[in-house]
């Protein structure tokens, strides 16, 4: 089995990533949050940030395009193969309003026939391998099967599926009876990905797909970053490890010098997931919530952490 760490718009940047390949199991492939083409020459220094080989040295990452246009596409990946990347994941999952308002990501979901063409020509023009994380439709997931009709007519690296539709957003739970029907269809290598939180998440898909060769791990990863050992028979995280984790990425994000709000606004939004490790912690998360000075997040944190030992 390989399993991914999922991409994660503002959370897994390479900062991220790093800290979590360095501390816990490392992930077998990682992916770049989406990048958008744009018509600028090079890329953006944000976005050189994350694709540099040497932020990402030792680990296999997979850049991400969220586009509906060919012609932008292929640019894009052009300027990604002069770093040396093989491999191009395209996003057809994002939910949010802004992208599906522009028939982006799971929002070109629910026009077919352009997605086939702008399919037809990045199959054909770009030379590089490209793989696609889809959502199972729009509005419904009677859509999927045309959609894996199409996917079905290109030579798709991995076709990663998270089973809910664009209007789920993420409620509901994963419709597994439509992954079911693309295991049995798709004529692309799968990759799961969708609510593993839990060791036992993760045994029940691969019990009910044994032949199953990849699994993409998002939020699970980010509310308790041991779970890949878990999964793999390592004892739960202890409160060492999670520190070092958690120094490792506060100390990069300082580094940056983008100023201590900013800081504190990237601590803030892992700990919205993490912070559901630290049971006894509830007074001490509300805490580094509320804080607006490094000095008293500080402080918050390591009271935090003294709960958990
Ligand atoms: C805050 C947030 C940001 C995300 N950003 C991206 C993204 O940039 N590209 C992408 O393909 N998916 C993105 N996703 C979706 C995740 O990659 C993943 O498909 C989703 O969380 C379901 O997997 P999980 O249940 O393991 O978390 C994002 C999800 C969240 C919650």
């Amino acid at each position: 089995m390989k399993y991914y760490l999922a991409p994660m718009e503002g959370i897994t940047t390479y900062i991220y990533r790093n800290a979590y390949h360095q501390c816990f199991m490392p992930a077998d492939k990682y992916f770049t949050p989406f990048l958008v083409p744009h018509t600028k020459k090079g890329f953006s220094i944000k976005e050189l940030k994350e694709i540099l080989p040497e932020h990402n040295e030792g680990m296999c990452l997979v850049p991400q395009i969220l586009s509906n246009d060919a012609d932008g596409f292929l640019a894009t990946v052009k300027k990604l193969q002069r770093f040396g990347y093989r491999e191009i994941n395209l996003n057809l999952g994002c939910p949010s309003k802004t992208v599906v308002s522009k028939y982006r990501g799971s929002g070109f979901l629910a026009k077919p026939e352009e997605l086939e063409g702008f399919l037809d020509r990045i199959y054909s023009e770009a030379k590089t391998e490209i793989s696609i994380k889809t959502r199972i439709g729009k509005d419904s997931p009677e859509e999927f099967e045309r959609l894996l009709q199409i996917y079905n007519k290109y030579p798709v690296k991995e076709l990663i599926i998270h089973p809910r539709v664009q209007q789920d957003f993420y409620k509901n739970i994963p419709r597994l009876s439509v992954f079911t029907e693309a295991v049995r269809e798709s004529k692309n290598p799968l990759c799961y990905n969708g609510d593993i939180f839990r060791g036992q998440d993760y045994g029940q898909i691969v019990e009910k797909y044994p032949k199953l060769s990849a699994v993409m791990l998002g939020r699970g990863i980010i509310k308790n970053p041991g779970l890949l050992g878990e999964i793999k028979g390592e004892e739960p995280v202890d409160a060492g490890r999670l520190r070092a984790f958690h120094d490792k990425i506060l100390e990069d994000y300082r580094a940056l010098d983008f100023g201590e709000k900013n800081v504190l606004f990237k601590m803030k939004e892992i700990w919205c997931y993490m912070g559901s490790l630290f049971s006894e912690g509830e007074k001490e998360l509300k805490r580094i919530k509320k804080t607006e000075r490094m000095k008293d997040y500080e402080a918050a944190a390591d009271q935090l952490f003294a709960s958990l030992e």
